[in-house]
This record gives C-alpha cells, sequence and structure tokens, in this order.
C-alpha cells in the first residue's frame, strides 16, 4: 500500500524518531509499504518519519523504481562517519518538492543495523550510497537536507514553499 508523505513545513518531520522495539509483523508491512512508496514516488530512500512512523527505519534502493534491483531495509541504524573527507552532490527530497541543492557530506560512512529477520549487519558505504545514508539518517533526527543550506537559501525556499501551499489552499 501506498502510504501519504509529509512534506515541509509539517512540524512531525521535525520529531526525533523512536527505535522499533520488535521487528513485529506491523513493522514488517511498514518496511515493504515503505519501498512501494519510495517507488512509487521516484525516490532511492525513505525514511519511516516521512510516512508519519516516528520510528528509526530506513529503505535505501539506489537502483531506483525503474530497476528494482533491491531494497535494503535499515532497522534502528547507527551511522558513523569514518573520515574527515567531505563531498559535495545535489540533493532532493520527497518530502521536500521543489528544491534541489548542493549539501557537503561526509565521503565515507560505516552503518550498523538490523535487517527485518533481526539479524545485525554492517555496511561500509561511499559515493551516492553515502550520501544517500546521511541523508536519510538525518530524518530519524528530525533533520532536513535544507538544514544544511545556507540561511538565505532555506528562507527563499520557506518562503516560497509559504506563497504556494497559500495559493493552493484558495
Ligand atoms: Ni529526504
Amino acid at each position: 500500500m501506498k502510504l501519504e508523505l509529509l512534506k515541509y513545513p509539517d512540524a512531525r518531520l521535525r520529531r526525533k524518531s523512536e527505535p522499533v522495539a520488535e521487528i513485529t509483523e506491523e513493522i514488517r508491512t511498514l518496511a515493504r509499504d515503505m519501498v512501494e512508496t519510495m517507488y512509487a514516488e521516484e525516490g532511492i530512500g525513505l525514511a519511516a518519519p516521512q510516512v508519519n512512523r516516528p520510528l528509526r527505519l530506513l529503505v535505501i534502493d539506489l537502483s531506483g523504481p525503474s530497476l528494482r534491483e533491491g531494497a535494503t531495509v535499515y532497522i534502528n541504524p547507527e551511522l558513523e562517519i569514518l573520515d574527515d573527507e567531505k563531498t559535495e552532490s545535489e540533493e532532493g527530497c520527497l518530502s521536500v518538492p521543489d528544491l534541489r541543492a548542493p549539501v557537503k557530506r561526509g565521503a565515507r560512512v560505516r552503518v550498523k543495523a538490523l535487517n527485518l529477520e533481526g539479524i545485525p549487519f554492517t555496511e561500509e558505504a561511499d559515493e551516492v550510497k553515502a550520501i544517500c545514508l546521511q541523508h536519510e539518517y538525518d530524518h530519524l533526527e528530525g533533520i532536513l537536507f535544507l538544514d544544511h543550506l545556507s540561511r538565505l537559501k532555506r528562507n527563499l525556499y520557506a518562503h516560497k514553499r509559504k506563497k504556494l501551499l497559500k495559493e493552493e489552499n484558495s
């Protein structure tokens, strides 16, 4: 089932998510629905708080909605930036419509998480995957990619978005 996405400036995107206490059938269904939603919205990653479930759960499939080579589910992920090297790339977010902007992040990360069977796994990632993991992990902390932009850019977007929402509702 495709889930509804929360969008900026929805305050629920700003909550800090809670750990998944137990991998129940409900959590497995949520993960499946998140993958479906990610593909339907043409994203490569999605975090549970974006679908109004403040839980520490991410799904990522870098191959995207057309290839669907396989989504990875990360439950209660712990993220470590491996060195001082930075990388900059243009990011967008399904919860932040009509904005793409360059963001600087750690170039290499290590993530420890549980899979849907509750088995711990560790991954090291660079390039797009490292960026995507940092972006999605931020959502669990209530952080959006636009928080990494300059205040000027952030304010411009906030203003544009407010105006658009006002127009839609009038
Ligand atoms: Ni996002």
